[in-house]
């Protein structure tokens, strides 16, 4: 039987954070799909199919691993795929609270699907998408925090250095 596992997010962009956790997910998973968000509550920078595009191809070639985007509960989402497991990454104690809220709302609405966190390795630990958007909307460069890609893409879209 294949293991499944949904790695759900707004991904505004994708970051090496990110990608530093769907790899270590990847390792443990035959299946991993990237599940992005489409009814974020977020005002998002990028368009759904922005996101999609960009993180499709910051993963081409990654075995295992697929792109997608969902709408409404993330647990009849997992279902559909036929994940039992929802991942998700912890950087430090502050995202704690957010993160045992959503994983225990989950388990409420749905007992079978059990949340993991996984931890980014220490040197992405600070970052997050907001904070890529807000140094390279100042002019500041994100070549070490995003792939080359979604680089190129914030600097279209934010007007600065591509
Ligand atoms: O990257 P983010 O913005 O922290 O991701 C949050 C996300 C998209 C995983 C979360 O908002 C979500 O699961 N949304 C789907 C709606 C849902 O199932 N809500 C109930 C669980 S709190």
């Amino acid at each position: 039987m294949q293991t499944i596992a949904v790695y759900p997010g707004s991904f505004d962009p994708i970051t090496n954070g990110h990608l530093d956790v769907i790899r270590r997910a990847a390792t443990m998973f035959d299946r991993v799909y990237v599940a992005i968000a489409r009814n974020s509550e977020k005002a998002p920078l990028f368009t759904v199919a922005e996101r999609v595009s960009l993180a499709r191809t910051a993963l081409r070639g990654w075995r295992g691993v697929k792109v997608d985007e969902f709408d409404g509960l993330l647990v009849r989402y997992a279902r559909r795929k036929k994940a039992r497991v929802v991942v998700r990454g912890l950087r430090a104690v502050s995202d704690f609270e957010y993160e045992f809220q959503m994983a225990q709302m989950n388990r409420q609405l749905d007992a079978a699907i059990e949340t993991i966190f996984l931890m980014p390795k220490d040197e992405y630990t600070f970052l997050s998408s907001r904070v890529v958007k807000e140094v390279a909307s100042l002019g500041g460069s994100v070549s070490t925090f995003v792939p080359r890609n979604v680089e190129q893409a914030l600097g279209k879209k934010l007007g600065g250095m591509p």
